[in-house]
């Protein structure tokens, strides 16, 4: 008896970070073993299998199959537009295991690696936001990377260790920004989350440099802590960063998949959430010091006792009420009600503490109080809330209703991929501007 394996769709699998994201113009790769109908390997190669990336109107990529002629294939491929898009994997016409995957497209976050491509045609073709002015025209009409290019480049040598302080010159709503990429103190590599405390200090956390920064509110350095590693007392990707009103610094570390807390003076204390927690993107503190964890790979709101017991938690993955597709910071209003930054639904949600939906807005696009992607939020005492759009690069502000109410002027100085954002203790907004490796510093006229 001749025994085939052959290969069948529901069993075959992909994997590969292709199958989530990628950068526009840069290649990326998923890779797809075949299976039998038992799920056994199959070992030789001739399937027939198709790929395709698309929007409702069409494709949107460019790739090929490469058959390693032993069961595995390799679907490598570039996507010439940001966005979200379906990522459908076939074996024989039939969809393989967990496909159609969503597949999100962004710019580079890095200047340095910045293809040659830009988004500038589809995006100025759509919608600019329509009242706040000519703003987002304007941003739109100069890429990101040549913006700090040319900033770069114009700098001058500064001695190391030193932060830069850079005025803004020109009469938008910036006050000064802080940093550049790098290692040294007061510099970053992809911050994202911020903080602020009531004593006059900023809090960063410099995700890609494994540390905390802490700054004044003029924005000097202070200090920074942050050993980069596995254990506990250790960082490996800090991604959120909260100050507890006792004055500790509660860390959220996304790889280590738990929350770390430090004493003020940067001396480790404890963990939480560890066993539970896959990936902890935000942390926020409520009003009965209990730690907010906003778990972006769960899609559950996380909340505990600084001793770590676990109080409540709320969400899944999905698009109901309850539910996220993918959540990213926190903030809490006077009414100790909880704001969520949900990314890949554009919309931002406001919890009871027990976690019901009290309130939902925003959708996907570049409209006035639209989003692509939100994901630093903050609230200020009127209950207003102020939101950073990742994907628009922007700032709005609404009410505690969720109208509309402004913009945070960004125009001379444009953002590229803002993410964390607060209050500083003197009434500005801070926002870490993680593609430009830089915090800013706005004025904020409630
Ligand atoms: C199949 O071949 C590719 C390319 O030679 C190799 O990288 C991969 O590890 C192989 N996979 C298996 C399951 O043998
Ligand atoms: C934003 O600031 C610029 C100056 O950089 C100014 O020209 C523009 O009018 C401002 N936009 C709004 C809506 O105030
Ligand atoms: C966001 O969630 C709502 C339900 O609250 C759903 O109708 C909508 O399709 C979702 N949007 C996206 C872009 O997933």
């Amino acid at each position: 008896m001749i025994v085939v394996a052959s290969a069948v769709a529901s069993q075959s699998e992909a994997s590969g970070v292709g199958l989530e994201q990628c950068i526009v113009g840069l290649p990326a790769c998923v890779t797809i073993t075949t299976r039998d109908k038992a799920g056994g390997h199959c070992r030789s190669g001739n399937a027939i299998l198709s790929a395709e990336v698309c929007t409702p109107d069409g494709s949107v990529a460019d790739g090929e199959i490469l058959d390693h002629k032993n069961g595995t294939y390799d679907f490598v491929y570039t996507v010439n537009k940001e966005g979200e898009f379906s990522l459908a994997l076939r074996l024989y016409d039939q969809h393989i295991k967990g496909s159609p995957f969503r597949l999100r497209v962004t710019r580079s976050p890095d200047p340095e690696v910045s293809p040659p491509t830009t988004t500038a045609t589809s995006l100025t073709a759509t919608a600019t936001p329509s009242t706040g002015s000519s703003e987002g025209a304007k941003r739109r009409g100069k890429s990101p990377g040549s913006g700090s290019k040319k900033k770069g480049s114009r700098r001058t040598g500064s001695a190391l260790g030193t932060p830069r302080r850079r005025e803004n010159p020109i009469e938008d709503d910036l006050i000064f920004r802080i940093g550049t990429k790098g290692k040294n103190k007061g510099e970053f590599t992809n911050l994202q989350g911020v903080s602020t405390s009531s004593s006059g200090r900023i809090l960063i956390a410099d995700s890609n440099n494994q540390c905390v920064q802490i700054f004044s509110n003029d924005g000097e350095f202070k200090s920074r802590f942050g050993v980069r590693g596995r254990s506990p007392g250790q960082l490996q990707r800090p991604t959120g960063v909260a100050v507890h009103p006792n004055g500790d610094i509660i860390i959220a570390d996304y790889d280590n998949k738990w929350v770390s807390i430090f004493s003020s003076e940067g001396k480790y204390k404890a963990k939480l959430g560890s066993g539970r927690l896959m990936g902890p993107k935000g942390v926020s503190v409520d009003q009965n010091g209990h730690v907010i964890v906003v778990d972006n790979k769960a899609c559950t709101v996380f909340i505990f006792q600084p001793t770590g017991k676990l109080v409540t938690k709320f969400g899944s993955r999905g698009n109901g009420d309850k539910q996220f597709a993918g959540p990213h910071f926190a903030a809490v209003n006077n009414n100790n009600e909880i704001i969520v930054t949900d990314f890949h639904n554009h919309s931002v949600k406001v919890f009871t503490p027990e976690g019901e939906l009290l309130l939902k807005f925003g959708s996907n696009g570049e409209g006035n109080g639209q989003f692509n992607a939100p994901t630093g939020v903050a609230v200020d005492v009127n209950g207003n809330i102020i939101v950073a759009d990742w994907g628009n690069s922007r700032i709005q502000v609404f009410d505690s209703s969720g109208s509309f109410l402004s913009y945070i002027n960004t125009s001379a100085d444009p953002l590229y991929g803002p993410q964390g954002l607060a209050l500083t203790s003197d009434g500005h907004v801070v926002v870490a501007d993680s593609g430009n490796h830089c915090f800013k510093v706005y004025r904020y006229l409630q």
